[in-house]
């Protein structure tokens, strides 16, 4: 074995606004796979994470809900966490962005960056949203992208592209919160200027450290210039204020990768771990960070320089991998594929998606397809059928026939040692993250052991008083066979080789268990490690997660239940009015809008509504709704909304106008 390496990994920190769900699953269970592995192998491997607090998504809720984003932060640090170990995936440190520690090393990278002549400032045009009163942060800006034309995109990166730009490139702006055009104002940047980093950050992704399409990417960008990165907001902003500059804070994405950092130095003041000697420029120690596919702009270009400019070392890599969709689309909650790490759970346990995920992931971006019919398949042919298959048809003998104790030699010895040296290539698997070749070559051998048992047929021999010494020698072959495969598939299935430790009863399996038997050793009583899948259970969670979106927050509604109060005073302040609808018609360009004129008792309004995923305009024409009559008329892209229309549901599809019974007369006051 090679030399025990120092390694610290990171999974991409989570934006502390809302439950996890089986596509942020993927990038835990990868990461979690290779430290298990790591470990086995008997390196040293820390594993940290951490909730990401600032910037635009929990700021929005706190505004929305008028309560502390360090309540909102907390509440879903414990929730996100807690999802992540019951996968298995238990951190060494989860803790949160918004910290001490996280604080000064932003301000300390900041002012190295600063005192190094890498900081620039620049008096920029940016949008303001008057009817808000603040900058519109670049989550809160949505329009067309300005590479490719993808509509409806944020304000600093392309989904569709994958580009990142500055929102006032966007073409036909618009606010998310009041869906207001914007007004252009000035207001002084902070910027890093990333093309003084050029030389260091070419040699850094060209050092073959990189996946080739992550280095075909870069090479683009670099192609396309590196362009000075603005890492300051104006308050209002959720986040840390920039030192010299009152009134500036750093923009997420600054504190947000020192948050890798900030987690490991509140782990290390914790543990008495020497932060330096991972963090030093001159550090032997390997730092790897997983992230998905839409970050990689963020990890490869700026963390490096950041890093660099501060005079700490650069990551030893990043692991990019590509997005999980559910049968084949994008997760849906209608279909009930929108997932919830914690629904999942409520209905199976996780080495069932561990198993599926290392199945079907590469070292590559590509996407992977949780297809739940071929999951099915999956669990049962692999792990119920092979792998847990092997230890049942042997363990009974073994346990009743031969006082729970392992033969003293084996009968095949050679198909052993084949199993033992199979270690080193399935572990190079692991460590290039090629999961699904060392499944491969797992179920290879499984399959090979249960020949072997199919071939020698104990439970025939049994049957013969003078052959009884074969049947000890056949299962404790089996038995040592089955042990092997799970010690190469505890990182990937680590509850399921807990029962199996406990049944072998010889302590925990590390790598280089595999190169020796058990023999002349007393075993436990087994107990069936796995149980068989049923369509039934899936059904379950699928009908259940449709519910989610019914009850719970899926994508950021509050964690409580309802709305902060409001008086009776307040609600007078609504003037509730029937309405009927005249007119409905689809809008030019927009996606989401019916444009609806209103008879309210005489009075003709025309109203924006979000209903047109919905509702087929035609089908609209006579109806009775409520709507918000003394609503501030609000100036949209399309025009002006001079009220709202009362609706229920999450949105898109599933909305719902809310409609008086026949009878109620347009005008009437609701009540
Ligand atoms: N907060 C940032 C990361 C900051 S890291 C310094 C962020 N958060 S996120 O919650 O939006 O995403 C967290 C991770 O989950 C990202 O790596 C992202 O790619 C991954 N995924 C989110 N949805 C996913 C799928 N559907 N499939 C696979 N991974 C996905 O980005
Ligand atoms: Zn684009």
């Amino acid at each position: 074995m090679t030399q025990p390496r120092r390694i610290l990994v990171t999974s991409a920190l989570p934006y502390a606004n809302g439950p996890m769900h089986l596509g942020h699953m993927l990038e835990h269970i990868q990461s979690n796979i290779w430290i298990r592995f790591q470990r086995m192998r008997g390196h040293t491997c820390y594993y940290v994470c951490a909730s990401d607090a600032h910037g635009t998504p929990v700021m929005l809720r706190s505004l929305r809900e008028k309560r502390d984003p360090v309540e909102i932060v907390e509440y879903f640090r414990k929730q996100n966490s807690q999802d992540f170990a019951d996968f298995g995936a238990v951190y060494d440190n989860f803790y949160t962005t918004h910290s001490d520690e996280n604080r000064e090393l932003s301000e300390f990278i900041y002012t190295q960056l600063r005192d190094g002549g890498h900081i620039t400032t620049r008096t920029i045009t940016q949008f303001f949203d008057p009817e808000q009163g603040m900058f519109l942060p670049d989550r809160l800006i949505k329009g067309i992208c300005p590479y490719c034309n993808a509509e409806d995109q944020y304000g600093d990166f392309c989904e569709n592209c994958s580009r990142t730009y500055s929102p006032s490139d966007l073409k036909d702006p618009y606010s998310v919160i009041s869906g207001s055009a914007p007004e252009k104002r000035d207001s002084e940047h902070y910027f890093v200027k990333l093309a003084d980093f050029e030389d260091v950050l070419r040699e850094w992704t060209g050092g073959g450290r990189l996946q080739s399409e992550v280095v075909n990417k870069l090479d683009e960008w670099f192609t396309e210039g590196l362009r000075d990165w603005d890492i300051s907001r104006d308050a209002p902003y959720f986040g840390f204020e920039i030192p010299d500059a009152p009134g500036k804070y750093f923009y997420v994405w600054v504190d947000a990768p020192i948050g890798y950092m900030a987690s490991f130095k509140n782990m290390a003041d914790r543990d008495g771990l020497d932060f330096d000697e991972y963090w030093a420029a001159d550090s032997t120690a390997e730092v790897y960070h997983f992230i998905g596919k839409d970050i990689a702009y963020f990890h490869t270009l700026f963390w490096p320089a950041m890093l660099h400019g501060a005079g700490f070392r650069m990551p030893s890599s990043v692991f990019v991998h590509g997005f999980i969709t559910v049968n084949g689309q994008k997760m849906s909650k209608s279909r009930g594929t929108f997932i919830l790490a914690r629904t999942y759970l409520n209905h199976l346990p996780p080495d069932y998606l561990r198993y599926y995920y290392a199945a079907k992931l590469g070292a590559g971006l590509s996407d992977i397809d949780l297809n739940l019919d071929d999951f099915l398949l999956r669990v049962n042919s692999d792990l119920v059928g092979k792998v847990v298959n092997i230890a049942s048809r042997c363990a009974g003998f073994i346990n009743k026939r031969f006082d729970d104790t392992l033969s003293g030699t084996l009968p095949a010895p050679e198909l052993y040692q084949r199993f033992a040296d199979a270690g080193e290539p399935i572990a190079e698997c692991f460590e290039k993250r090629e999961y699904s070749r060392a499944v491969r070559k797992i179920m290879d051998l499984a399959d090979e052991a249960n020949r072997y048992i199919d071939e020698k047929k104990p439970w025939v021999l049994i049957k013969d008083e003078k052959r009884l010494n074969d049947v000890h020698q056949v299962c404790s072959q089996g038995i040592n066979l089955f042990r092997t495969l799970m010690v190469y598939l505890k990182p990937i299935i680590p509850f399921t080789a807990g029962k199996a430790e406990a049944f072998l009863n010889a302590g925990e399996l590390s790598w280089a268990d595999a190169a020796q038997p058990l023999l002349d050793h007393k075993i436990k009583k087994f107990q069936p490690l796995i149980t068989r899948l049923d369509k039934k259970t899936i059904d379950a969670m699928v009908e259940d997660s449709k519910e989610d979106l019914k009850s719970k927050d899926v994508s950021g509604n509050a964690p409580s239940e309802f709305g902060p109060e409001i008086t009776i005073d307040d609600f007078a302040k609504l003037d509730l009015r029937v309405a009927r609808i005249a007119e409905a018609s689809h809008v030019d360009g927009a996606d989401k809008l019916l444009r609806l004129k209103l008879d309210v008792g005489g009075t003709e309004r025309t109203v924006f509504a979000g209903i047109k995923e919905a509702y087929e305009p035609e089908k609209l024409e006579g109806k009775l709704v409520v709507v918000v009559a003394n609503l501030k008329p609000r100036k949209m892209k399309f025009g002006t909304s001079e009220g709202m229309v009362l609706a229920a549901g999450p949105g898109g599809e599933d909305i719902f106008v809310i409609s008086p019974d026949d009878g109620a007369e347009p005008g009437m006051k609701v009540k």
